[in-house]
């Protein structure tokens, strides 16, 4: 039976397929893709769909897709969907949440409620409920360093690759909220009905990730 995979593109997607090509997968159609947007696999019996991270969810999640590759970031903020398994992480593409501020917020001694600046409310509001502190959470959605620069907010929660964004405007790193890498979600009726080939696929990558540490 064929495969369906969901790839979330951007930031991961260079890193994703060089991991399937270590695998032995042939992603040469996803690379040369134009405007096509269903990729068959060049070696295997699977083809790829490339789509922004929240919808390599909803695909997965529907069924739609069997199988699909996303940030835990992304797993993090989407945590109602739950019809997949999280199955493998890839080690790749880490990074991490980080809580940061201008360094005259003193975000953490501030009295009564602060402002945080996120694209990812769901995460922030968990961090700091779990601090029993009172906040606002405001929703942007890119260049979320820009929010505390300008007055928008006291902090943000948002994710530290390099930290070269955080430098450049002179936001400190307060705390880490979580770890962050690439992981496989897996279908759960495709789990069931499709076992033996999703098991091949987390194998080949399995061995890919182990190649790579
Ligand atoms: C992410 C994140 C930071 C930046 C961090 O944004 O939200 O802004 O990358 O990377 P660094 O630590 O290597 O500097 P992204 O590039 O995805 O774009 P966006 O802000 O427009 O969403």
């Amino acid at each position: 039976m064929s495969l369906r995979i969901a790839l979330t593109k951007g930031r991961l997607e260079e890193k994703t397929l060089t991991m399937l090509e270590t695998a032995g997968y042939g992603t040469e159609k996803v690379r040369n893709k134009g405007r096509a947007l269903v990729l068959a696999d060049t070696v295997h019996d699977l083809d790829y769909v490339l789509v922004k991270s929240n919808d390599c969810i909803t695909y997965v999640d529907h069924g739609a897709a069997d199988l699909g590759v996303v940030g835990k970031d992304t797993l993090m903020e989407n945590e109602e969907a739950s019809n997949y398994y999280e199955m493998l992480d890839l080690k790749t593409g880490k990074c991490c949440f980080i809580v940061a501020a201008l360094p005259e917020a003193n975000l953490f001694s501030k009295k009564g409620r602060i402002r945080i600046g996120t694209k990812y409310p769901h995460v922030a509001k968990a961090y700091f409920l779990s601090r029993n502190m009172d906040v606002e959470i405001i929703k942007i959605d890119g260049s979320v360093e820009l929010s505390p620069l300008i007055g928008l907010v006291d902090g943000i929660v948002d994710i530290m690759e390099t930290g070269s964004t955080l430098r450049a405007n002179g936001l400190q790193v307060l705390d880490t909220v979580a770890e962050i890498s690439a992981r496989v979600i897996v279908n759960k009726a495709s789990w069931k009905l499709k076992k033996e080939e999703i098991t091949q696929v987390l194998s080949d990558l399995k061995k890919a990730v182990d190649e790579n540490a």
